[in-house]
């Protein structure tokens, strides 16, 4: 654990550098909330004028400070703020907590770096500026202007909207959702997203990382970062929608990388997506509380056939759908119902049932082997008491003889099953008023299992790469001032990525182009060669299937004249002579460079799939092939690779070395590549291979 950072987030020492002695003030709250939420170490308010502030010295300066201060809250306004930065570091300050408004999020970048710098120069860190502070339920620790520690409990929030937090802290009460720590992140000017992630997964009174983002500051890092952590992230992106991402951008001065690429970011590092806050309250309580579920088995108890009928729903809509249990479960379960209940799953132990049922089912339920998660729900009834209910529950999973597998429950009913959910919570027992909210907590446990899986594995890298030889190649381009690739170029540096390209060569004569399709073989397509004719169809220049050397010969006269009669002045380098590929499936390969993840890869099919319905999946580069398989079942149109109508599978696993190289080659080269695409990628029947068609790389600007 980063020592300094330790210091400014559970410092042994404050100084709340701008306190001030009237109460309505910010200055004046933070020493207010440190005080009467029970902070135990020394607080040093500093003010030029006063002599104590709620029974703490004064001191003007913090320099004048004669102990050690870990970290010091900063309340003064922003143009003050690079001098008391100075005057913290040279007292020796380990970090600062810079409440302080004014900087990057109105547009004053500069300020913003003027006080990183000067803190840097001092080995000092920051949080912040333009935050609420920092809270700690267990050192007890208000340092912000939020009146109350959150209820008590085991995750983490970090939130980039001081605002929200606020209210979150509030609201942790009636959601009954406990934290351990809240920490408002601001402008993340220092410290961001990624720093607290490395923390808090250190941190021991952390179970699970609630994230509230507006913008990632550094994409790959955060995803670094995230990979590493053994602790559940969930986080909530705000800003998907285009008037969402301009608000941000004036909230926080956050740039916000697009929505599809955020997803499949989170998706690849392993953190959960919050759809809004209310699943991120439920989310959080369930990651925060339980195991994660190792396997699919989810078994459900119930004592009303409406509320698993709709459990089961939920199960299938979530990607947890129901099995029947296995045989000797429904025996056993069978023996705590009456005749008419049914111990298949959902096991409904009816309406009648007691707290024998449920006491017993789930005990037997919770210990059997082939059940790998349980989800309770109970209706209130009027042979019932729900606190007694949570009770046997609660009992049933204690004496059972079986942990590490996850449990949520549902009461569904009125007062007495709220005040019976409380106690369910307390005991670390997710716990919601609908049968849905407690099958999705299952589902997002079961999820985060996988998900942690794949998100550890290390960086993919193809062996049988040429990087040196692409290098080359863009170097050419890049020195006759070019900043496309040709499509025979392109095509080179996707061969030294290992991509199966259709066999291309450039024919500078008539002869030279007769002589290289009797080498291909025929029939060989022909396309212009030229930087000013990016667009080789609409100006006529592609001509396809031919056949023999008459052929080669009248495509040579007319690709020319037509390119000519486009772009008279048109730079031509020659005609590409290219395999004809046959004809199979379409799709299309590309690639762009995110502003916050960097280089992306897009995969789809082609033709009306990409162009009308945009039936489109992102992943962050590189991908191995198993994260390329997933991409490919992503997409809508996913059936036509796996083959409909009669008709065979395609060559997924082929395509799927594809989607890997291809990622790879945007990740080696995205210093280089800005944005490039096959398309079309022909896609022949399983066993049969992928075939590169046509190609296009544009340089990124140097
Ligand atoms: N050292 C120590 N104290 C200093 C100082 C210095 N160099 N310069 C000023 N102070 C004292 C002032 O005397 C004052 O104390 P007093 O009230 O006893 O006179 C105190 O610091 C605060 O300064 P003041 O000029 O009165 O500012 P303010 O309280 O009106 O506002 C901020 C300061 C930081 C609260 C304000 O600039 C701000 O940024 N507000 C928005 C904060 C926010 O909402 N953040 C979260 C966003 S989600």
């Amino acid at each position: 654990m980063d020592p300094i950072i330790n210091a400014v987030l559970k410092p042994k020492s404050i100084a709340i550098i701008g306190a001030s002695t009237k109460p309505n003030k910010i200055g004046f709250k933070v020493v207010e909330n440190l005080k009467n939420c029970g902070y135990t170490g020394p607080v040093y308010p500093i003010n030029p004028d006063a002599e104590e502030i709620l029974g703490y010295k004064c001191y003007p300066n913090i320099k004048d400070v004669p102990y050690v201060v870990d970290m010091a809250v900063v309340t003064v306004p922003a143009q003050v703020v690079p001098t008391i930065t100075r005057e913290a570091g040279e007292k020796g300050v380990k970090g600062l907590s810079i409440i302080t408004s004014g900087f990057s999020e109105v547009g004053d970048h500069a300020l913003e770096e003027e006080v990183v710098k000067i803190a840097r120069e001092y080995g000092m860190r920051i949080i912040g500026p333009n935050i609420i502070g920092v809270l700690s339920n267990s050192d007890k620790m208000n340092a912000s202007f939020t009146n109350f520690l959150p209820l008590e409990g085991k995750a983490a929030l970090v939130s980039q909207s001081g605002a929200l937090l606020i209210a979150m802290d509030a609201a942790t009460y009636t959601r009954r959702v406990g934290f351990d720590k809240m920490i408002s992140i601001g402008n993340q000017a220092d410290l961001d997203f990624a720093d607290l992630i490395a923390y808090l997964n250190e941190d021991e009174n952390t179970t699970c990382i609630t994230l509230y983002i507006e913008g990632i500051k550094d994409g790959p890092r955060f995803m670094q970062e995230a990979r590493k952590c053994t602790k559940p992230i969930i986080a909530l992106k705000a800003g998907s929608s285009a008037h969402g991402a301009a608000a941000a951008a004036s909230h926080t001065g956050s740039l916000a990388g697009s929505a599809k690429v955020y997803e499949a970011a989170f998706e690849q590092a392993g953190v959960a997506q919050a759809l809004d806050l209310n699943d991120m309250f439920d989310t959080t309580l369930a990651l925060s509380l339980q195991p994660t579920m190792k396997g699919d088995n989810l078994l459900i108890v119930t004592n009303g056939g409406g509320v698993g009928v709709l459990a089961t729903d939920a199960a299938e809509k979530y990607g947890l759908p129901l099995k029947f249990a296995p045989e000797d479960v429904q025996a056993e379960l069978r023996k705590h119902m009456p005749s008419f209940g049914s111990a298949k799953n959902p096991v409904d132990i009816t309406g009648q049932a007691g707290l024998e049922g449920y006491y017993e089912g789930v005990k037997y339920a919770y210990a059997h082997p082939w059940v790998d998660g349980v989800v309770v729900l109970y209706c209130e009834t009027s042979v019932t008491n729900p606190q007694e209910i949570a009770e046997a529950i609660y009992n049933a999973l204690q004496e059972s003889g079986a942990s590490g597998k996850p449990v949520a429950v549902s009461l569904i009913g009125g007062d007495r099953c709220e005040t019976a959910m409380k106690w369910l919570i307390e005991r670390d027992i997710p716990t919601y008023n609908a049968p849905d909210l407690a099958v999705k907590a299952m589902a997002s446990l079961r999820k985060q299992n996988e998900m942690l899986k794949t998100a550890h594995n290390g960086l993919y890298k193809p062996d049988d790469v040429d990087s040196e030889k692409a290098r080359q190649i863009i170097a050419g381009a890049r020195a006759k001032g070019r900043n496309a690739l040709t499509e025979v170029e392109a095509k080179h540096v996707f061969k030294a990525y290992g991509l199966p390209v259709a066999p291309t060569d450039l024919a500078h004569n008539e002869d030279e182009a007769v002589k290289l399709a009797e080498q291909i073989g025929y029939p060989v397509v022909m396309k212009i060669v030229s930087p000013d004719i990016l667009h080789k169809s609409d100006a006529g220049a592609v001509k396809v299937n031919i056949k023999n050397e008459q052929g080669v010969r009248d495509a040579w006269k007319l690709i020319l004249e037509n390119s000519l009669a486009y772009k008279a002045d048109a730079e031509i380098d020659g005609v590409a002579i290219q395999e004809m590929a046959p004809w199979a499936t379409e799709v299309i390969v590309g690639s762009v460079n995110d502003a916050t993840f960097g280089p992306t890869l897009m995969f789809g099919l082609g033709g009306i799939f990409v162009e009308v319905m945009k039936d489109v999946t992102f992943k962050v580069a590189p991908i191995d092939e198993a994260t390329a398989l997933d991409m490919q079942s992503e997409i809508k149109s996913s059936k036509i690779l796996q083959g409909v109508r009669g008709e065979l599978p395609r060559d997924q696993k082929a395509l799927a070395k594809v989607l890997a190289h291809y990622s790879y080659m945007i990740y080696d080269l995205q210093d280089e590549i800005a944005e490039s695409d096959a398309n079309p990628v022909i896609v022949y029947e399983d066993g049969q291979g992928v075939s590169v068609v046509d190609a296009r790389i544009i340089l990124t600007k140097k």
